[in-house]
C-alpha cells in the first residue's frame, strides 16, 4: 500500500521510519512545504530500508500521493511546553483547510488518518472538510495512551504488556479517561489479577499509573520538545490494520453520533480497523463514573470545536 504523509517534521517523519522499518507500506511519500526539509527525511529514513523491508521512501508534491491508499495528516505546529493539545486548534485548522484540498486533489478516495492535535476535534475538521464517509476519516486518538497504559500495569503487574487489555477513552488530552473497570489481564479483572500475582493496584498505584499515562506527553515535551517516536509507532500499527485488513480492536478517533447528550464528536473508542477503515465501533461496559467521566470529555471536545465556526 502507498502511504502519503503530510508534514514530513518529527510525527510524520517518525511514521514513515515505523512504517519502513514494520514493512507496512510499499511506497511512503512525505510532502511538507519545506521541500529540502522533506527530501532530507525522506532520504534518511531510506537509509534504514535496507535493514528492514523493501519500501520506497521518498518526498513529493501532493500531485505524487496519486494512487495512495492512505495519507496520514501531520502537518501543523506542535505543542510548547505547558501547552495543551486543545490550545493549538484554530492555528491547525487553517493549515488542514489547505493540506485536505491538496490531497483530495491528487488522492480523492485515500483514507485520512489524523495525526495532528488536537486530534480529535481535527478528525473532526478533516471529516467536514474532506466529505469522506466517517469510518475513512480516522484519528490517531488514544492509541498512544491506551499503550502507554497498558505498559504502565503491565510493569506493575509483571507481565507482558500484550497480556493486558486495557483501553483509554475519550480525548485525546487531559480530559481522557482510563477504563479501570473494564481492564483486564489473561482472563480476570485487572484488580483481581494483580490481588493473585501480589501486586495489589492500591489508591496509590492507581495515581501514579493515571499520571504517567495522562501527563506523559506535558513530561516529554519538557524534557526534548516534543514526542514523536510513540505516536510514530502508533500510526504505523494503524496503517497495518488497514493494509491487512486486520479487523483490530484499537482505541482511534472518529466522528460518533452520539455520547451521552453530544451529538457527532470525534473521540476515541474501541474500533475495529480493516482495509475499509472503521468497522465498527464498540462501547464498552463502564463505571457510572467513567460513564461520566467519557461524557464530560465527549462534551469538553464538543464545546472546543464549536469555536471553530
Ligand atoms: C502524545 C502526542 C502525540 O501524546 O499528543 O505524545
Amino acid at each position: 500500500m502507498k502511504i502519503g504523509i503530510v508534514g514530513a517534521g518529527m510525527v510524520g517523519s517518525a511514521a514513515g521510519y515505523a512504517l519502513a522499518l514494520r514493512g507496512g507500506a510499499s511506497e511512503v511519500v512525505l510532502v511538507d512545504l519545506d521541500a529540502d526539509y522533506a527530501r532530507a527525511q525522506a532520504e534518511d529514513i531510506s537509509h534504514a530500508v535496507p535493514f528492514a523491508h523493501p519500501c520506497r521512501v521518498r518526498a513529493g508534491e501532493y500531485g505524487d500521493l496519486e494512487g495512495a491508499g492512505a495519507v496520514i495528516l501531520a502537518a501543523g505546529v506542535a505543542q510548547q511546553p505547558g501547552e495543551s493539545r486543545l490550545s493549538l486548534l484554530s492555528r491547525n485548522a487553517e493549515v488542514f483547510a489547505k493540506v485536505i484540498a491538496g490531497v483530495q486533489g491528487a488522492a480523492p478516495d485515500a483514507l485520512l488518518l489524523v495525526a495532528t492535535n488536537p486530534v480529535d476535534i481535527m478528525t473532526e475538521v478533516a471529516l467536514k472538510a474532506s466529505g469522506l464517509p466517517p469510518e475513512r476519516v480516522i484519528g490517531s486518538g488514544t492509541i498512544l495512551d491506551t499503550a502507554r497504559y497498558r505498559s504502565l500495569l503491565a510493569t506493575h503487574l509483571g507481565i507482558a504488556a500484550q497480556s493486558v487489555h486495557a483501553y483509554v477513552l475519550g480525548e485525546h488530552g487531559d480530559s481522557e479517561v482510563l477504563a479501570w473497570s473494564a481492564a483486564r489481564a489473561g482472563t480476570q479483572p485487572i484488580a483481581d489479577f494483580a490481588a493473585q500475582v501480589g501486586a495489589p493496584i492500591t489508591d496509590d498505584v492507581r495515581a501514579r499509573i493515571d499520571d504517567g499515562v495522562r501527563r506523559a506527553a506535558y513530561r516529554i515535551i519538557e524534557g526534548k520538545g516534543a514526542t514523536w517516536y510513540g505516536i510514530g509507532a502508533g500510526l504505523a500499527r494503524i496503517v497495518q490494520a488497514l493494509r491487512d485488513d486486520q479487523r483490530t480492536v484499537l482505541t482511534v478517533s472518529a466522528v460518533t453520533p452520539k455520547v451521552g447528550e453530544t451529538r457527532d464528536v470525534a473521540l476515541s473508542l474501541p474500533r475495529v480497523v480493516g482495509s475499509a477503515g472503521i468497522v465498527a465501533t464498540l462501547m464498552p461496559d463502564l463505571a457510572d463514573d467513567e460513564t461520566a467521566a467519557l461524557r464530560s470529555s465527549a462534551a469538553i471536545l464538543k464545546e472546543t470545536s464549536a469555536q471553530l465556526v
